[in-house]
């Protein structure tokens, strides 16, 4: 059985920023207790999930230089589709010219991570060349009355396209975890808006990140030491400060964007490694560490062996 190798990525942000000073004109909050609390100064809010997602494959497309008929699978991870029925994918499937299997992964927050690793599954049973894509549009489900979440969830889109490749590939080690006792800590009805218990999910999400992340290490072989970069879910910056500390990884190990995105669930970990990636932070061989969490309680880890496309 092969592995996979990813040979081109590419993001997307809404154009309209929103910043927590344009909050504190919205509701009773401040640009000081949003930086403190959760390390974000602005967000990008706007798009569906689908035109999100075209653009950001588009971009991937490009710079894997391939052909959009060479790809046979398509998995987008969201918690926010654009339609009940039919899964997202299919809107973005069609709009990339694409004629290959394509369908929704929903693990919240944890979705990319979930959805890299089915991909592997996929391409360990004969799938050629995926397009992996972590899209939300979180703040269709926002409550924009609530100070309580209104100001850390936004909009944006990650993709990659990985081929297959005979060799174990860069996946080296995984983990998928839920629990869905926990539901009612974050949950949205169907055409409503998101409920969270902050704190216990903070307390929560430390927890789940630290014991998945070493999951996946020991399953690599690995130790928090060959960790070159540890790319964490980008929901507030204590719970990432507090999950590394915990793992062992200091804070110039980690790849952060939240202060520029929010929390972007599914798009973030994409968000996050790419933005590393062209900063120059990622060398041929180095060890990266996708850890996240989300609601469900869902957790997913996955060590990656860096290789420049
Ligand atoms: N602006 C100003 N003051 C505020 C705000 C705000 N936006 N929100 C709350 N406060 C006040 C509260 O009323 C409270 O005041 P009091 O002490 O007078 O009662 C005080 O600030 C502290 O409030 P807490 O709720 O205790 O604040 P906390 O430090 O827990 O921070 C936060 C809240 C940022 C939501 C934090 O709990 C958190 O980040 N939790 C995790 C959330 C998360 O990661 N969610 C995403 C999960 S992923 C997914 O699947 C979508």
């Amino acid at each position: 059985m092969g592995g996979g190798r990813i040979i081109g990525w590419g993001t997307a942000l809404p154009e309209k920023v929103l910043t927590n000073d344009d909050l504190s004109v919205m509701m009773d909050t401040n640009d000081e207790w949003i930086t403190e609390r959760t390390g974000i100064k602005r967000r990008h809010i706007g798009g569906s999930t689908a035109s999100l997602s075209v653009e950001s494959a588009r971009r991937a497309i490009s710079m894997a230089g391939v052909d959009p008929a060479s790809i046979d699978g398509l998995v987008l991870s969201t918690t926010t589709p654009d339609r009940t029925v039919p899964a997202t994918s299919a809107a973005v499937q069609h709009a990339l010219g694409l004629r290959c299997g394509a369908f929704d992964v929903n693990a919240a927050c944890s979705g990319f991570v979930y959805a890299y690793v089915v991909a592997h599954g996929l391409l360990a049973i004969g799938a050629k060349r995926l397009l992996v894509i972590g899209t939300d549009t979180l703040s269709r489900v926002t409550d924009w009355g609530d100070r309580g979440t209104a100001i850390l969830f936004a909009d944006g889109s990650g993709a990659c396209i990985v081929d297959g490749v005979p060799d174990a590939g860069q996946l080296l080690g995984w983990d998928l975890d839920a629990d869905g006792s926990l539901e009612h800590l974050l949950y949205a009805e169907v055409g409503g808006y998101i409920h969270m218990d902050g704190k216990e999910v903070f307390r929560r999400a430390v927890r789940i990140m630290v014991d998945s992340g070493r999951k996946s290490l020991a399953k690599a072989g690995l130790g928090v030491d060959d960790v070159t970069l540890c790319v964490p879910h980008q929901a507030n910056v204590r719970i990432i400060d507090a999950a590394c500390r915990q793992l062992g990884i200091p804070m110039d190990r980690t790849a952060t964007v939240l202060h520029e995105t929010g929390n972007t669930s599914s798009a973030s970990i994409p968000l996050a490694w790419f933005d590393a990636a062209e900063r120059g932070r990622l060398n041929n061989g180095d060890i990266v560490l996708l850890v996240g969490f989300g609601a469900g309680m869902t957790a997913a880890s996955a060590v990656v062996e860096w290789r420049q496309p």
